[in-house]
């Protein structure tokens, strides 16, 4: 009889030696999950930082919403300059109607250029503050990060320095002499800014939800 009951109390002791087990790590996980002892950024939880308790999911969200309207505003405008504008442009015969046109249609849309270029760094620093993911920047693999960073440095550089100090005084004196060489210059140099918003696009939708390059 004795025998058995010592059989019995060792099962029983291996049982709960194994539901200890269990339980601890669920204890743990959930702890991990709720409670904060998970770690900081790594290459596998992508930059979201839950350990803090400081993510705000919504927050989150909004700004990101927030940022994709305004590259659509403003890389969307940057596309209609480029793939439509300045060729039809380029096809008016007489050459002072061609400045005052673009003048008159890019001045337009100057404004609207700058305020989503503003809204566009003010979310996009705003979500990697609430990810706590800056240590992005380095590694290679978030490529599309460093991109979509320099892009957004070229046209405030260009919108908000270059073009009021240099670029609108050049461009006006270069299209009174030589019209042609003139649209030309600015064709090309849209043409690359936008190959490198499109870029950054794919990168970002493809690489923010899961791709790995
Ligand atoms: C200072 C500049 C910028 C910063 C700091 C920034 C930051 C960010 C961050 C943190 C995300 C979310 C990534 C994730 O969820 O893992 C994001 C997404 C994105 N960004 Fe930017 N960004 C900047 C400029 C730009 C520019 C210039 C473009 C366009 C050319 C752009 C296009 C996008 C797109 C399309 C997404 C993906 C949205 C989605 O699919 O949900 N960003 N950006």
């Amino acid at each position: 009889m004795s025998d058995e009951l010592e059989a019995l109390r060792v099962a029983v002791t291996s049982l709960q030696e194994k539901f200890d087990e269990k339980q601890k790590s669920i204890v743990l996980v959930t702890t991990a999950l709720f409670w904060g002892s998970g770690p900081k950024y790594n290459k596998t939880n992508c930059g979201f930082n839950l350990s803090r308790g400081q993510f705000n999911m919504e927050s989150f969200v909004l700004a990101r919403a927030l940022h994709v309207i305004a590259v659509v505003m403003w890389i969307g405008g940057v596309a209609f300059v480029t793939t439509v504008l300045i060729p039809s442009i380029k096809r008016i015969p007489d050459k002072g109607d061609r400045l005052a046109l673009f003048e008159k249609l890019e001045g337009k849309f100057s404004f609207q250029a700058k305020a989503t270029t503003l809204i566009t760094g003010a979310s996009g620093y705003y979500m990697l503050h609430v990810m706590d993911a800056w240590s992005r920047y380095q590694y290679l693999e978030y490529w599309w990060m460093h991109l979509m960073t320099l892009v957004w440095t070229i046209f405030t550089l260009v919108l908000f320095v270059l073009e009021p100090l240099v670029l609108h005084r050049w461009f006006m004196a270069e299209a009174i002499k030589d019209s042609d060489n003139a649209f030309l210059w600015l064709h090309r140099m849209h043409t690359v800014l936008l190959s490198l918003s499109i870029i950054a696009i794919f990168g970002a939708v493809a690489g923010s939800h899961g791709f790995s390059f």
